[in-house]
């Protein structure tokens, strides 16, 4: 991961709202982001509008979920007076831009952009693909040159959204003879994508193998049960194997104490070794991990008047930068007439 440390970088990072995070998000990007907050200038958007894309069958959804994101970032430690939380909709200068870029793309090449072809198959839209869904690589480059961001952490899958944003940064500074946007490098994270508990290759809401981070102590006890380990570990003296192992993977993932994981994994394939030990080692670890986060959770949701005034502040600020670059591209543009 390249990381360059000082504060002249803007970061821009962000979710869709469509459910509450869990240790996948955490593991992909919530703790890089809590790291961040002390080297960059770092804005974390909640995607709400991007969310609707492919959920205008149900938008109560996402609107509820736009709080319950909120909640998980402060709980895992993101901290408002560091980083700068917005909610995308509520800047309608994202919109405009977005309006304006989009004469900047082809369809042919919106169709060529393999995460949005992976996406609608995933969806099963075959042809019935909404027009905001195909088209919203260019919204993500709105948000992304409307903060002049020159670093955005994305899961690898997210990569062609960076290239497609930089596509359109060169072709309007062509066009405007001015070097007005800015852009971008993907900040990809070294462990990107964690296993759901069924050894499934991604942990997700909608697969329901997932441990989220506002989880009970009892939820995470059952979840840990479940965990997949190897199924030829029959009895505790067979040799067992790592490789698809989602309690070894979880501890790489989470055990700080690497010398102990070591020697687990070493007696664990001698043989020797217990499933039951290892997932009592892991329960440990996660129930630690997550007891402060779930407290911290608890305490911002006593009081959502408070973490409602967190996202308004922020989301202002926000819109005082994306507004400037909004006024920027539009008397390029020569939409300019008072
Ligand atoms: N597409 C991102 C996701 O699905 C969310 C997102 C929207 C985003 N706008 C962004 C991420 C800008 C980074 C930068 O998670």
């Amino acid at each position: 991961m390249n990381q360059p440390s000082d504060k002249q970088h803007l970061i821009l990072t962000g979710d869709r709202p469509t459910g509450p995070l869990h240790l996948g998000h955490f593991v992909g990007s919530l703790r890089n982001r809590v790291m961040y907050q002390d080297k960059y200038q770092q804005f974390i958007m909640i995607a709400d509008a991007q969310a609707l894309t492919d959920n205008m069958d149900n938008p109560a959804k996402i609107h509820d979920n736009v709080m319950e994101v909120a909640l998980d970032y402060l709980a895992v430690g993101i901290d408002p007076s560091k980083s700068t939380i917005l909610i995308q909709s509520q800047i309608p200068e994202l919109t405009e831009l977005t309006f304006y870029y989009m004469n900047l793309v082809t369809i042919a090449r919106l169709e060529r952009n393999p995460t949005i072809k992976q996406e609608i198959i995933l969806r099963n839209f075959e042809r019935d693909i909404p027009a905001g869904f195909f088209t919203y690589p260019v919204s993500q480059a709105a948000d992304i040159t409307a903060f002049k961001a020159s670093l955005v952490p994305v899961g690898e899958d997210q990569i062609p959204m960076i290239e497609q944003t930089n596509e359109i940064v060169r072709r309007f500074n062509r066009l405007a003879k001015k070097d007005i946007l800015v852009e971008c490098e993907a900040l990809v994270p070294e462990i990107g994508r964690l296993p759901g508990i069924d050894g499934k290759a991604k942990m997700s809401k909608s697969l329901g193998n997932a441990i989220n981070l506002g989880s009970s102590e009892a939820e995470i006890k059952a979840a840990v049960k479940n965990v997949y380990t190897d199924p030829l570990h029959l009895r505790v003296d067979d040799p067992g194997h790592l490789e698809g192992n989602v309690a070894f993977i979880y501890l790489d993932a989470f055990d700080t104490d690497k010398e102990a994981v070591a020697a687990m994994k070493e007696h664990y394939v001698r043989g020797g070794l217990g499933d039951s030990k290892v997932k009592a080692r892991l329960e440990t670890v996660l129930q630690e991990m997550l007891r402060p986060i779930r407290e911290r959770r608890q305490e911002y949701e006593k009081d959502r008047g408070h973490v409602l005034q967190i996202l308004k502040q922020g989301t202002e600020k926000a819109r005082e930068v994306a507004a400037k670059t909004n006024a920027e591209v539009m008397a390029a543009l020569g939409l300019k007439h008072f």
